[in-house]
């Protein structure tokens, strides 16, 4: 079965045609990055129109690239939830017309269980695993047992992995995006410079899977601004090397904390396997630190990495998902809506 996926959740728009669940046949990505850096940040409204100007040619796109027309397509999925609204809503307009202009089912897919599909998609034989779903927007731990069917273990309290990656970021000067940005100083510095927390005062770090980023961006501000009385102030002015030690100090403490949460999922949940996904996943240091981690914890522990195009935002996770429901016999109907904010409760077996 062949289905069409489209993703605009946030900034990048995607289309891909991806066969019977595993074999992509096309995967196109239009990245939004240069729209949104002289803003520091996503903006909505760039975000959507920007999506809307580009969909359907993309959408044209992975069509050529998978070298089938319409009439072959079993399906057409997009992304209805969660995400920015305004771009979740130009996704699904555009999938709404092109499924009935073309007399196909639709299907409405769940962004984050997208990113825990990619290492499905990816080829590995993961089941059952804890997925750590770290994006720009989400932090979360599950187990999961088959496509789609999962079970929140953990999550974070404030922010998401990705967004103190680019707080971070912003507060050292670097630019948009700023994950990657700063993974690039960092690999310069001494990850060892500065001890940042790894956990809350009274908290070791096994103590629970909720995350929380708040103190560790807190404590660079304060370093930045020589403690908690510079609150406010300019910030001290730093060398290029410090800069770099500042980065790859944060970056050790964040990929350490994601690390041993989920090596302690996979302890309380007495799973041998982990997989990682959403744009956080693509950084070299956090794939070094599982490795080494994981060996030493558990031998048998296998931990999966997609690729980093299915890492970060793509639209082959999303048709992927959906061919799953879609041999199950399930599709939406027109009425399907957009749901921007995520599902806090456990999603079993949808
Ligand atoms: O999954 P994704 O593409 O979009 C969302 O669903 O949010 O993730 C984007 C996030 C951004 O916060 C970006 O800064 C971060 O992933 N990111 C990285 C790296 N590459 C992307 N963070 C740290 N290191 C990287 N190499
Ligand atoms: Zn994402």
């Amino acid at each position: 079965m062949l289905v069409l996926g489209l993703e605009s959740s946030c900034d990048e728009t995607g289309a891909a045609v991806v066969e019977d669940g595993r074999t992509i046949r096309s995967n196109v990505v239009a990245t939004q990055h240069d729209l949104h850096r002289p803003f520091g940040g996503v903006v909505p409204e760039v975000a959507a129109r920007a999506h809307a100007e580009r969909i359907t040619a993309l959408a044209d796109e992975a069509l050529a690239q998978a070298g089938c027309s319409p009439r072959d397509l079993d399906a057409v999925a997009v992304v209805n939830r969660p995400g920015l609204v305004g771009a979740l809503l130009v996704g699904v307009a555009a999938a709404k017309g092109l499924a009935l202009a073309w007399n196909k089912p639709l299907l409405g897919i769940d962004h984050i269980e997208a990113h825990v599909y990619a290492a499905h998609l990816a080829g590995f034989e993961v089941y059952p695993h804890v997925s750590l779903i770290v994006s720009g927007g989400h932090t979360c731990l599950y187990r999961v047992d088959a496509p789609g069917s999962l079970e929140l273990a953990g999550q974070t309290r404030d922010d998401a992995a990705g967004e103190a990656f680019d707080k971070v970021a912003k507060l050292l000067g670097l630019p948009f995006p700023g994950g990657p940005a700063l993974a690039r100083c960092a690999s310069a510095g001494n990850a060892h410079a500065i001890e940042f927390p790894r956990c809350g005062p009274n908290e070791k770090p096994g103590d629970t899977l909720d995350f929380s980023f708040s103190g560790l961006k807190t404590a660079v501000y304060y370093k930045l601004h020589g403690g908690a009385r510079g609150k406010g102030k300019e910030p001290v002015a730093l060398s290029e090397a410090q800069r770099a030690d500042m980065a790859a100090s944060f970056q050790e403490a964040a990929c350490e904390i994601l690390v041993e949460k989920t090596l302690s999922a996979c302890a309380r949940l007495k799973l041998d396997a982990a997989a990682v996904g959403g744009g956080v996943a693509c950084n070299k240091r956090l794939r070094e630190i599982f490795q080494t981690r994981a060996e030493a914890a558990q031998p048998k522990l296998r931990v999966f990495f997609p690729p980093p195009a299915l890492c970060t935002d793509n639209a082959a996770m999303t048709a992927g998902l959906a061919y799953h429901r879609l041999a199950r016999g399930e599709a939406d109907g027109w009425e399907l809506d957009v749901d921007p904010t995520p599902k806090r409760r456990k999603v079993r077996g949808k």
